[in-house]
């Protein structure tokens, strides 16, 4: 049995191993499958338009869907394996970024690790040290989940307001974004099926931001590793970020354990991959081999995810007026979402019909379907959503009640062959109308903000709720 452990926690002894494997695997030859260059290139042999099968209508995407997860650990666990064959320690575990932690107490789990970060091993030649990471990732900045092109010293009351909003980016996402499977693992994708359906809600943030935040996101390409899939794995932080993602689909499914189960489609759990084991061999695996870790040998450390408490909509405040007669004058004022005229925005407002509270329960979760998304390629763009908070814009904070959820996309280039209109994301609605104990009302209405790069390119053609879930 591997024990992850939080890498902002590990001694001397497990640093110095640390470092050795990865030393070891810089120095395998890369007619090796196992080399770190193949190792990093492997990652993106299943992303950015590199596979094009026949009978696919687009290029293999293993980000932005229900592979997300379980592709990731299969990656982690054959690359865990290698560097512990390399240093000859069977029960050496990648560690894990504990970065949703915001605990204020040193040593910080939210900001670039010692190991990687340090004065002791940022040098260059540590081999988990990676020169194209963002200047304003470094310590005592802490992270930053919610306004990534920020980039400035950190006063102790801007920290104060970033553990508030990463901690309501975490319970967003996690709980009250996820009270279903499909929602947190990401739309189906299955053969004939286009790329990138949707990802789920922890893959879209936190997952892209910490990428974001930790290449650099004003960076081109080429000098930003972990800030686009197809540079990302060639930093050695990106698979201690990955364990612990890898770990917050563990987290989920502990967090209520009727309704948070692992996808039991057939298509899924027989969906195969290619990796190389820890002898270079060239091995086959399923994705119901991915589901239980115990089976898998690993286990993670037991950490407190302050986040279900200290994020939650109890502990939050309200932004915008909650009486009947407010939200009622605020539905007739606000717009329909017209389909012949998509979004190009800033920030926008709209009003959908959704069900009364019986209907719903024999109907099931209403999602809010934002689709036909056009995202420029290689863009990093993030878009906030707010429910009954009109007057929501890019200063508007996260800590509101209102937050409903985040939509992160980073670099990832689908490929010529994809339509825009075939990119989607979900948002759940029932559980924060609850809530906000606004689950009478036959109308919702929501708020759009975009945050990212000044000028780049969003549209968007269509938004529904969707009943049919
Ligand atoms: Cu394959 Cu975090 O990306």
């Amino acid at each position: 049995m591997r024990s992850r452990r939080p890498a902002h926690l590990l001694d001397d002894a497990y640093i110095a191993k640390y470092q050795k494997a990865y030393q070891l695997l810089r120095a395998l030859p890369d007619s090796d499958g196992r080399s770190w260059k193949n190792q990093a290139n492997l990652h993106c042999a299943y992303c950015n338009a590199a596979f094009y099968f026949p009978m696919a209508k687009s290029r293999l995407e293993i980000h932005y869907g229900w592979f997300f997860f379980p592709w990731h650990r299969f990656f982690l666990y054959f690359h865990e394996r290698i560097l512990a064959q390399l240093v000859g320690d069977d029960t050496f575990a990648i560690p894990f970024w504990n970065w949703d932690d915001q605990s204020a107490n040193p040593p910080l789990a939210n900001v670039l690790p010692d190991v990687f970060a340090n004065a002791m091993y940022k040098n260059k030649s540590s081999s988990l040290y990676d020169a194209n990471r963002n200047a304003c990732a470094q310590p005592p900045n802490i992270i930053d989940l919610q306004n990534l092109f920020q980039c400035e010293n950190q006063t102790p009351s801007l920290k104060a307001s970033l553990r508030e909003s990463n901690n309501r980016i975490m319970y967003t996402q996690m709980v009250i974004g996820a009270p279903i499977s499909r929602l947190f693992f990401g739309e189906p994708y299955k053969l004939g099926g286009w790329a990138g359906p949707g990802g789920g809600t922890v893959e879209a943030s936190p997952h892209v931001p910490v990428h974001t935040w930790t290449g650099n996101p004003k960076a081109k390409i080429a000098t930003s590793d972990m800030g686009n899939s197809q540079f990302s794995a060639f930093d050695p932080i990106f698979h201690a970020h990955h364990s612990n993602i890898d770990r917050l689909w563990e987290v989920w499914k502990a967090l209520a354990k009727g309704n948070h189960q692992d996808i039991t489609d057939p298509d899924y759990l027989n969906t195969e991959f290619l990796f190389y084991d820890e002898n270079g061999n060239l091995v086959k695996v399923k994705i119901s081999q991915a589901l239980n870790i115990n089976t898998l040998r690993y286990k993670y450390e037991d950490v407190a995810n302050l986040w279900v408490h200290d994020g939650s909509d109890a502990t939050s405040i309200s932004c915008f007026p909650t009486s009947t007669l407010e939200i009622n004058k605020m539905i007739i004022n606000t717009p329909a979402f017209n389909t012949n005229n998509p979004i190009t925005f800033a920030s926008s407002t709209f009003t959908f019909c959704v069900s009364r509270p019986i209907k719903r329960q024999l109907h099931g979760e209403e999602v809010l379907v934002i689709g036909g998304l056009h995202i420029g390629n290689a863009t990093s763009l993030f878009l906030n959503a707010f429910l009954y908070f009109p007057t929501a814009n890019t200063n508007s904070s996260i800590s509101c009640r209102q937050f409903l959820g985040k939509l992160g996309n980073s670099g990832v280039n689908f490929g010529p062959d994809l339509p825009d209109s075939k990119k989607e994301w979900r948002l759940a609605i029932t559980p924060k109308l609850q809530s906000l104990g606004m689950d009478q009302f036959s109308h919702i209405v929501v708020t759009l903000v975009q945050l990212g790069e000044k000028g780049s390119k969003l549209v968007i053609f269509g938004i529904r709720v969707s009943r049919s879930y």
